[in-house]
């Protein structure tokens, strides 16, 4: 996926396992004079592999810009949420994240709109994004997606290949109605969910620049444009 496979200890866990077999190979039978790693935690055996052993190349340039160890690197809110340990989160915990959420989040010029649903429901079905490594892809030919589907059921005939990890918004424009309101918190819960929902395993869309402004729109507009199958 996206950035966002930080945030889930399924990806997190293949992806040290991929490290682990990767770096195994050359760095730890090449570099073991000093390192004990029987006397490792998992937690540091991933760190060493990752960032000291050079198993993997944290240099690599990422697509959207950067390099792969600044992509590894959590800003404040994930360190935040990550120090819950996946642990409930307490009131002040709470209030810090959602305040860092809010001065996170940046609004349209021209208001909050609607774009057109057709592009939304692309967008929200399309789990293109951005990779490291050799075999990049290519951004010209197709854009990237936020892949909604994959953890909310969005319509009645496509309920069987949705995930379920976040609500259903199956008649999400219908129940909310087409309001001010629903338009600044549905365009608030996209660009940065943690506002509402602190330490949420929800993706920061428009706070991590992988949903456009226009992209945005295209989404809401799918959620709540009458003529949208969301709603039908
Ligand atoms: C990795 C899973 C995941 C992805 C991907 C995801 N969401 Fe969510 N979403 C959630 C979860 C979980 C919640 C509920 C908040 C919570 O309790 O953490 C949520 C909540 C929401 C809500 C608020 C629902 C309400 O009842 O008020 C909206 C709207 C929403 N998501 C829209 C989207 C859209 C649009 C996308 C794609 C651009 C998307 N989500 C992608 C997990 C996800």
């Amino acid at each position: 996926m996206d950035r966002t496979w930080r945030h889930n200890p399924a990806f997190f866990a293949l992806f040290v396992l991929l490290l682990c077999a990767f770096a195994s190979g050359h760095a730890v039978a090449g570099s073991s004079k000093n390192v004990d790693y029987t006397e490792m935690s998992a937690e540091e055996l991933a760190e060493y592999l990752i960032f000291k052993a050079n198993g993997f190349d944290t240099d690599m340039k990422t697509q959207e810009g950067g390099t792969v160890r600044a992509r590894l690197q959590q800003d404040k809110l994930q360190k935040t949420c990550s120090a819950l340990n996946g642990g409930q989160i307490d009131s002040a915990t709470a209030q810090k994240v959602t305040e860092m959420a809010r001065e996170n989040t940046a609004y349209p010029d021209g208001g909050i709109e609607l774009g057109d649903w057709e592009k939304g429901q692309t967008i929200a079905e399309n789990a293109y994004g951005y990779r490291v490594g050799h075999k990049i892809d290519d951004h010209e030919a197709r854009q990237t997606g936020g892949l909604c589907i994959n953890c909310h059921q969005m319509e009645e005939d496509k309920k069987i290949r949705s995930g379920t990890l976040g609500p259903s918004l199956i008649g999400y424009g219908e129940t909310r109605g087409l309001t001010e309101q629903t338009k600044q918190y549905t365009y608030e819960v996209i660009y940065n969910p943690h506002q509402f929902f602190p330490c949420t395993k929800m993706p920061r869309f428009g706070a991590n620049d992988f949903l456009s402004q226009d992209k945005i729109a295209h989404v809401m507009a799918y959620l709540l444009d009458p003529d949208s199958p969301v709603n039908q």
